[in-house]
């Protein structure tokens, strides 16, 4: 019997045995994704793809692979995905919710005490040679504990964000379409966007990139926040207008940010962001525990076996899928 084949696209931490068992597999191994044309040719001939945020996977590409019964991403947001499309075509989409929300949490606290408490301006100026005693004004920073978190999107990773801040000590305010049945668990108070805005010391962003979050954060919201407030972004780049933050670091509009994702991805090294002595920008980590990444990539391995079998994803993006009429 001829094994399905599927092609990865790049080396993920978590064994492929199981997967070899059923499938004949490629691994891109490059550093960087494979591209586009690549991509065309593997999945023309592919049963099964498991792939990364990197990779754009769009409609062209989904019409141009005849044999694809399944992806498998390994990442919870898929914004890199045309589902719609996937979904046209019956192939159901995986992806790896909920491994992935404490790191994700840790991650944006450690962003938001850093840019609350400057801890990599004081790496440089150390390194720079510029601490020659303690100072009473040095690098001082906003008190984080007592302070008002406003949290946009109190989805799985916004409610681990709101549960860190009870221990210290914060009144926390989210926002979203609609109140969320967890917020009492979580000690967190729905207010309108605006209010949020108006309101927050720290303000954090928890929701996936849609045609509808897209440059949530502008001009407007900018103008919106209070002079002291730090932004914490750790869901997807194109959720704050890059142009916008760079003004608004800036002119002194927002204290201070700390990003974990950009628009593109990688930042280009030309970026006036880069100029900026009150942002921390970090490369998508995330959710770049070692246990949490080997968690994601045995995850996306069950879902892309599971499709290659014709077994209902154990975390689908589009179980319609399943229900679409003959
Ligand atoms: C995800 O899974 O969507 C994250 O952004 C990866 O860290």
């Amino acid at each position: 019997m001829t094994l399905p084949t599927v092609f990865i696209t790049r080396p993920i931490p978590a064994s492929l045995d199981a997967l070899s068992a059923v499938a004949t597999v490629e691994v891109w191994t490059e550093r960087q994704p494979p591209p586009v044309e690549v991509l065309r040719e593997k999945m023309a001939i592919a049963d099964g793809l498991l792939c990364l945020l990197t990779d754009r996977i769009d409609r062209a590409l989904l019409q141009a692979s005849p044999q694809l019964k399944v992806i498998s991403q390994m990442a919870v947001g898929y914004d890199n995905i045309d589902i719609a499309a996937a979904t046209e075509r019956g192939i159901p989409v995986g992806h790896t919710p909920g491994v992935l929300t404490n790191a994700t949490a840790d991650f944006t606290w450690a962003l938001l005490m850093a840019a609350a408490r400057r801890v990599v301006e004081g790496d440089r100026f150390t390194r720079a040679g510029l601490w020659q005693t303690w100072e009473p004004d040095l690098l001082l920073g906003p008190e984080v504990s007592g302070a008002t978190l406003g949290i946009v999107g109190l989805g799985r990773i916004g409610q681990a964000v709101a549960r860190r801040a009870i221990g210290f000590n914060m009144r926390v305010l989210y926002c979203g379409q609609h109140p969320s049945a967890a917020a009492p668990a979580v000690n967190a108070d729905f207010v309108s966007f605006e209010t949020l805005l108006q309101t927050a010391d720290f303000v954090s962003l928890h929701v996936p990139l849609t045609p509808e979050t897209y440059h949530l954060i502008d001009d407007r919201a900018f103008s919106q926040m209070k002079p002291s407030a730090i932004l914490v972004n750790t869901a997807r780049g194109g959720v704050v207008d890059q142009a916008a933050l760079f003004r608004a670091l800036s002119q002194g509009q927002i204290a201070a940010a700390a990003i974990d994702v950009t628009d593109p991805e990688p930042l280009p090294m030309d970026s006036p962001l880069l100029t900026l002595d009150n942002l921390i920008i970090t490369p998508h980590l995330g959710s770049a525990s070692q246990q949490t990444r080997t968690k994601m990539a045995q995850m996306a391995i069950a879902n892309l076996i599971a499709g290659l079998q014709g077994s209902p994803l154990p975390h689908c993006v589009n179980p319609e899928v399943y229900h679409a009429c003959p």
